[in-house]
C-alpha cells in the first residue's frame, strides 16, 4: 500500500491556512487559563459564536483566581446560550482545583490537566498546543477528519492508532500553528458534508429531549431565582420524563439545590440569608 507523503500533507495544510486561516482572539493569546476557557467553550460550540462569549467572559473572569471565588449563578448567567450547563459549571470546578493544588497557576502537563474536571484526552493536550507551542497531537472532530480522509486512514481506526499517525505527521517546533491550521482546513475546507466521515459526539439537544428541558429548567431557574417545585410541575406538564427527575439529576450533580424539604427549587448557592421568609 502506498503511504502518504508528511512532507506534501504539510505542505498542503500549511498553504491552506495561509491564505485562508482565521483569527480567533485566543488565537492572540499565550496566557493558559484564556486557551483553557476557549477550549472548553469551543468543546460543542461553534468558533464564530464562541468569539463574543469568550471576550465577555475573560473580562469577567480575567484569571483562575476570579473564577474559582464567583458564585455558580454568575456562572451560569455567563455561560447561558454556550449549551451544556455543567461544562460552565466544571470550568469553575478546574478552578478552583488549580487554586487549591497548584497555586492559581494552570498546569502546563497533559497528563497533570488530564485530571482536572471537564478535561478530557483532547482539551488536556490542546491547552499546552495552544498556550506553550507543545509538540503533542490534540485530536478533535476537525482534525480526525482531516487526517482520515488527507492520509487516507480507515474510518474506524482505534483512537491510539489515529493519535500515533497525528504525532507522526506534527511538525516539531510549530504545534500551535500546526494544529490551527488543521482545524481551518477541517472547518473551511474539508467539511463534514464534503467527506461523508461522521463526528464520533453529536451537537445540540434536540427539542423535547431531556437534555432540552434540563437546559429550559436551568434557564427559567436563573432568570427568575429560586421556584416551587409545585409551580415547575404544572410549568413543565409536558415534560415527558417527570420535571422531578430532571431536578433530581440536577440537584445530584451539584447545579441546583432544594430548601424547604424539597418545596423550593434555585441554582446551587443561590440562596441568600433570609430568602426563606422571603419565598412564603
Ligand atoms: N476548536 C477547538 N479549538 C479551536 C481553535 N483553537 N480554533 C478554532 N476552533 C477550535
Amino acid at each position: 500500500m502506498e503511504r502518504f507523503s508528511v512532507e506534501a500533507f504539510q505542505d498542503k495544510i500549511f498553504c491552506f491556512s495561509s491564505e485562508k486561516g482565521r483569527d480567533f482572539p485566543w488565537r492572540r493569546t499565550r496566557d493558559r487559563y484564556a486557551v483553557m476557557v476557549s477550549e472548553i467553550m469551543l468543546q460543542q460550540t461553534q468558533a464564530e459564536r464562541v468569539a463574543p462569549r469568550f471576550m465577555q467572559w475573560i473580562g469577567r473572569f480575567p484569571d483562575v483566581t476570579s473564577l474559582a471565588s464567583a458564585s455558580l449563578r454568575e456562572v451560569l448567567q455567563l455561560w447561558s446560550g454556550l449549551g451544556y450547563n455543567a461544562r460552565g459549571q466544571r470550568l469553575q470546578l478546574a478552578a478552583a482545583r488549580i487554586v487549591e493544588r497548584h497555586g492559581g497557576k494552570v498546569p502546563g502537563d497533559p497528563l497533570i490537566l488530564a485530571d482536572l474536571p471537564g478535561i478530557g484526552p483532547y482539551t488536556s493536550r490542546s491547552i499546552p498546543v495552544f498556550a506553550d507551542n507543545l509538540d503533542v497531537a490534540a485530536i478533535d472532530t476537525n482534525i480526525r477528519r482531516v487526517l482520515i480522509h488527507e492520509l487516507g486512514l480507515p474510518e474506524g481506526i482505534s483512537p491510539s492508532g489515529l493519535r500515533s499517525i497525528a504525532e507522526e505527521v506534527l511538525p516539531k517546533g510549530r504545534s500551535r500553528d500546526w494544529h490551527n491550521a488543521l482545524m481551518d482546513y477541517g472547518a473551511l475546507e474539508l467539511t463534514s458534508r464534503k467527506t461523508g466521515i461522521a463526528p464520533l459526539t453529536r451537537q445540540s439537544p434536540f427539542k423535547g429531549s431531556r437534555r432540552w428541558y434540563r437546559g429550559r429548567l436551568l434557564r427559567d431557574l436563573l432568570s427568575s431565582g429560586p421556584m416551587p417545585m409545585e409551580g415547575l410541575v404544572e410549568r413543565y406538564a409536558d415534560c415527558p420524563y417527570g420535571i422531578g427527575t430532571i431536578v433530581e439529576a440536577l440537584v445530584r450533580e451539584g447545579l441546583a439545590e432544594m430548601y424547604e424539604e424539597g418545596r423550593i427549587i434555585g441554582i446551587a448557592g443561590s440562596a441568600e440569608p433570609g430568602l426563606q421568609q422571603d419565598l412564603r
